[in-house]
């Protein structure tokens, strides 16, 4: 590891294969428990959950399995520099004497997110301004030209943190988020975020150990993130290239490959053998939901059928559902009350014992037409719409049980 001491403050250039050090995944909010589950899996140590992120140490290759292969991470950061500013001058200096020219070439690209809180730094576009000045001016003392800025696919994105006067440099090793997992070749109105789809079938419990089916599927998300870890897919196998980290001077090829074929031998591992089903009433949105099944190679392990909720059994025996029916945002339902209490009574009615139903849904009004008493809920965000995530578990009884929450 390169470690530089300005002044006593730390900066963290690069590190020698094998060599731990501390990362942040950010998540969703209620998604940190699983993706600390996830990142324990991935070899990382010191474990620590914070607020819709997760801190751990690990070496190289666990920044590449964690990025690799983790469904709930949103992107994997690694902290880079760490010093006290007290006003806009101090922060320039500071980022000013950091040598940049070791971690990216003057031909890059970069960009920087910042969030600020405290007193001090009250602009965090501004506290992100006077950085980028302080990285640029150093480079055209040094080179006589500059990297420039690409907002849209930097080869370098910076996340700049700074709480009252201590400020954090973390780089994205992600780049773009995670939640593109590259299978998407059509989508629906209102498609769900990958990375909330895997939360929600991981905060389902299944384990792949019954049946799974979504009925009002739409272009396929919770099918898509079931099946690939029904067969142990990893969760940016379909991604290809898209990792920022490809393009780090420190970038192990090797060592990134070695992970991959790791990871790639155990598809197939487990020999699901249960049944994942789908069903929507649009057909033009089940043909993005082909397409997409058929570019990941996982049509032959979803079926689909094309219907109302109401005229449709879910698989046989043991199965859990989980959906995301409409919650009249983005699509548009001329009764969303009636819909909903419709779907209760096909719940009660169709589903019966030995099935479980989570959905999730923002209308906690159209929620209470369920008719039903959730045996749990859960706080998610989709987007920026605060969410319920619930569970009803059916029995023979369920007809005549009121929701009274
Ligand atoms: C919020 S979208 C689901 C999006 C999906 N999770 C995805 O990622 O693409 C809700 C879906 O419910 C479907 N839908 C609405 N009413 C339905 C009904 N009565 N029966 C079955 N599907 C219905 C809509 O066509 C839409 O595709």
């Amino acid at each position: 590891m390169i470690i530089t001491k300005e002044n006593g403050k730390k900066q963290i250039i690069s590190q020698s294969s094998g060599q731990k050090f501390k990362m942040i995944a950010k998540t969703m909010m209620g998604l940190e428990e699983l993706l600390a589950d996830e990142l324990q899996q991935c070899g990382a140590t010191d474990i620590e959950i914070l607020n819709r992120a997760v801190s751990f140490m690990g070496d190289m290759c666990t920044l590449y399995r964690a990025n690799y292969t983790c469904r709930t991470a949103l992107s994997i950061l690694k902290p880079f520099a760490e010093f006290e500013a007290y006003n806009d001058q101090d922060l320039y200096n500071q980022v000013y004497k950091i040598p940049w020219e070791k971690v990216m070439d003057v031909d890059c690209t970069f960009m920087i997110d910042s969030t600020t809180s405290g007193e001090i730094f009250t602009h965090s576009y501004y506290a992100a301004l006077k950085t980028k000045d302080a990285i640029v001016d150093r480079f055209r003392k040094n080179f006589g030209h500059r990297p420039n800025i690409d907002t849209e696919n930097a080869d370098y994105k910076f996340n700049l943190h700074i709480a009252d006067s201590h400020v954090t440099i973390l780089i994205n090793s992600s780049g773009e988020s995670l939640h593109k997992r590259g299978y998407r070749q059509g989508v629906g109105i209102a498609p769900l975020n990958e990375v909330l789809a895997a939360g929600m079938i991981k905060l389902s419990g299944w384990k792949c150990d019954c049946n799974f089916y979504d009925p009002m599927c739409g272009s396929g998300t919770i099918l898509i993130e079931a099946a690939m870890l029904a067969n142990n897919i990893p969760a940016q196998y379909y991604r290809g290239d898209r990792f920022a980290f490809k393009r780090w001077k420190e970038f192990n090829l090797g060592e990134w490959k070695r992970v991959k074929e790791q990871e790639n031998r155990r598809i197939g591992e487990g020999d699901f053998d249960y049944e994942i089903w789908g069903n929507d009433i649009d057909m033009n949105v089940l043909n993005q939901c082909e397409k997409n099944l058929e570019y990941t190679k996982l049509h032959k392990d979803v079926m689909l059928h094309c219907g109302s909720f109401e005229d449709q059994d879910p698989p046989e025996g043991r199965c859990i559902i989980v959906t995301n029916p409409p919650y009249g945002e983005r699509i548009k339902v001329e009764d969303l009350n009636a819909m909903y209490q419709q779907l209760g009574d096909t719940m009660k009615q169709r589903y019966g014992a030995g099935r479980e139903v989570w959905l999730i849904s923002s209308d906690f009004d159209a929620l209470k037409h369920i008719g039903l008493r959730p045996s749990r809920k859960i706080q998610l965000l989709n987007g920026s719409l605060d969410c319920r995530f619930m569970k009803f578990e059916l029995y023979d009884g369920s007809k005549k049980d009121k929701y009274n929450d």
